[in-house]
């Protein structure tokens, strides 16, 4: 017999999130935000001004990197990576299968080809165990994903590097302050790109910052920032094109909030940690769960909180992972708390399905590129159950200002449908 505090909301009962409690939106904008944005606002230089440049030296002493570009987005950092390590045509980068697209369609920007390697069950990250059987001749980097704001477990991946003579770029995109062995994320590999996307730990908009500690990488990857102007952003123009180039830079806005908030980053990434930690200890022991990874020597940022309903209860019960996901969903929205089943597997989208890239094949068909590249699925068995069964808590449930009353509301939806999880409706 259920009790009325039990039954689920799906089914009728009463929802474990109070209807008076209120979640908060990320990130927190104060006084301080608007003063830097309007003093922006005041000054003359709206295209590169100040602020970006102050922006990249600000990032650089934060995060430890020698050479910070200011980009628009943290897509285009990607792609300034990959040309900045001269990859080229038909060359191969591998990465991770789960991430967000522009990891991989970064790759192909450049006319590269990315390869997939499956994922570990528990971390979600490239599994360093099956790099070495994906590198071939065409092979000139490994893009290494630190997802859900956790560090991959660089040792191994920096050994296999350096005994190939591979370039390492890391996609830091949603890891800003994440910790390996207790280094910042972005000063492992050759070069690094964060995001300063709306939804990240340090947030201008949108937005994006390229690292390296190598001043010609600094100076390849810059190439494609300005049209393909060999210079600086700030350096005199001659107004003529050296190299393929597109428009990367930021402007001076999207960076003096980004600079405002860069203050605060120490801060909102220790409450954030606070946050993830909070909802791990409150979620420990639920049955049929496969909680979030992280570790003192992968230490996530607090970007996000992911959990999955354990495939052998799916098997159990007889129902395909999936189905159980999108109920599990379902039945935990109903109780108030804001989650989602995201479907980020990389070589599941069309663009590697379909393998339209620009056109008439390419790049698997350039004369370059290896011949009969594979995206069949059952090479990623691991990417695929994750990328079935993962559930997502919204950032604006765990998020600062979001705090320990939020997380305990979050940890009771969570733990009432999965304690009850015969009862959710597949
Ligand atoms: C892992 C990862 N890589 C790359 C990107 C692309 O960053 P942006 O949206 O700033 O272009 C994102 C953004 O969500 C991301 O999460």
């Amino acid at each position: 017999m259920k009790t009325a505090t039990s039954k689920l909301a799906i089914n009728g009962g009463k929802k474990s999130v109070p209807e008076d409690l209120k979640f908060h939106v990320w990130p927190a904008v104060d006084k301080d935000d608007e003063e830097m944005v309007l003093a922006s606002l005041r000054q003359p230089s709206h295209a590169w001004g100040p602020n970006c440049v102050k922006l990249q030296e600000e990032w650089a002493a934060w995060n430890g990197n020698k050479f910070v570009a200011a980009t628009n987005s943290g897509t285009a950092a990607l792609h300034m990576a990959i040309a900045a390590c001269d990859i080229g045509a038909g060359d191969e980068v591998i990465t991770t299968t789960l991430s967000w697209t522009s990891t991989a369609t970064s790759i192909l920007h450049h006319n590269a080809i990315p390869i997939f390697v499956d994922v570990e069950w528990k971390t979600m990250l490239i599994d360093p165990a099956k790099i070495e059987a994906a590198i071939t001749p065409k092979t000139k980097a490994i893009m290494p994903v630190h997802y859900w704001g956790v560090p991959c477990d660089m040792d191994p991946i920096m050994d296999i590097a350096r005994r190939k003579g591979l370039h390492v770029i890391e996609d830091a995109c949603q890891a800003h302050g994440a910790r390996y062995k207790k280094r910042n994320v972005g000063t492992f590999g050759n070069c690094a790109a964060f995001s300063l996307n709306q939804n990240k730990n340090f947030c201008g908009g949108e937005g994006g910052l390229f690292c390296t500690e190598d001043e010609q990488m600094h100076v390849k990857g810059r190439a494609l920032m300005n049209f393909g102007e060999m210079r600086a952003p700030e350096a005199n123009r001659d107004f003529h094109a050296y190299g393929m180039g597109w428009m990367y830079r930021t402007s001076d806005l999207p960076a003096a909030f980004s600079r405002s908030q860069l203050k605060k980053l120490t801060a909102t990434n220790d409450q954030a940690r606070a946050n993830w930690n909070r909802v791990h200890k409150g979620l420990a022991g639920v049955p049929n769960m496969v909680p979030s990874f992280s570790t003192a020597d992968q230490e996530t940022n607090g970007y996000a909180y992911v959990v999955r309903p354990d495939p052998a209860y799916a098997n159990r019960r007889g129902v395909k992972i999936g189905d159980l996901r999108d109920a599990v969903v379902k039945a935990i929205v109903a109780e108030g708390v804001n989650v989602g089943g995201p479907r980020w597997m990389l070589p599941a989208h069309t663009v590697f399905q379909a393998k339209n890239g620009y056109g008439h094949g390419c790049p698997w068909t350039c004369s370059f590129a290896r011949p009969n590249i594979s995206y069949d699925l059952s090479q990623y068995e691991v990417g695929t159950q994750c990328m079935e069964s993962t559930i997502w808590l919204s950032v604006n449930t765990h998020r600062p200002p979001n705090g320990p009353e939020q997380c305990d509301a979050v940890i009771a939806g969570i733990r009432k449908v999965f304690e009850n999880i015969d009862e959710v409706p597949v």
